[in-house]
């Protein structure tokens, strides 16, 4: 994809790294993030919220849908070091800092990768994603299609999302698609979904 958005593969933005400290009450983390990557230089307060109020299974594969420099992926992989926690992403950019991060934390069980370099028999145990809604909705939809198909029966996503950029129609959506959702958290103009497949 080409242009200036974050959800580019390659970002024509020049590199600016800062880095970004998040604290949470388990855990404090300083993370390298660059322009051209989603939420430059602090972490997204829809994405504080989301670690502020689920925690990710303690084993099994574990997957953050659009990782930008990682910090739900991150945060996970040190909660839970049982399991694998696989960080997508199309912006290079974005996979490489991740990939730094969790270096520089000694998260060894987190992959970055392209989406399509998942191997396709993989199955998640848990999906926690703050997705990228400025794809467009028929996008987003055909993206949490194809991810949330992965999710093993009687499994859960948690996604954040934004009131103002329609959480509120995504979950009816999810709904008439088959899932159960709930919102387990509303704060700051953000809502955190639980996204439930039937067993
Ligand atoms: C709202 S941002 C969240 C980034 C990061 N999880 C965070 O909390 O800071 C959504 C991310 O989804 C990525 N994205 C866009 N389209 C995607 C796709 N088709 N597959 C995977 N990731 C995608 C974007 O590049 C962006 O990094």
């Amino acid at each position: 994809m080409k242009g200036s958005h974050y959800f580019s593969a390659q970002p024509e933005a020049r590199s600016r790294p800062a880095t970004a400290t998040l604290r949470l009450p388990d855990i404090e983390v300083e993370l390298l993030t660059d322009s051209g990557v989603f939420s430059h230089g602090a972490v997204d307060r829809g994405s504080e919220l989301l670690l502020r109020s689920v925690a990710p299974p303690p084993s099994g594969e574990i997957l953050d849908l659009g990782c930008g420099f990682g910090v739900i992926a991150l945060v996970s992989a040190l909660r839970a070091p049982q399991a694998h926690v696989w960080a997508i992403d199309v912006n290079e950019r974005a996979l490489e800092l991740t990939a730094a991060n969790a270096a520089r934390l000694g998260a060894t069980n987190l992959t970055a990768a392209h989406p399509d370099d998942v191997p396709g028999d993989v199955r998640f145990d848990a999906i926690l994603s703050n997705p990228p809604v400025r794809i467009g909705k028929d996008a987003l939809h055909s993206l949490l299609s194809r991810w949330l198909a992965r999710l093993l029966a009687g499994c859960t996503a948690y996604l954040v999302v934004q009131r103002h950029l329609g959480s509120d129609s995504l979950a009816a959506w999810l709904q008439e698609h088959g899932y159960n959702v709930e919102r387990v958290r509303s704060r700051g103009g953000y809502r955190v979904l639980r996204v439930h497949v039937r067993p």
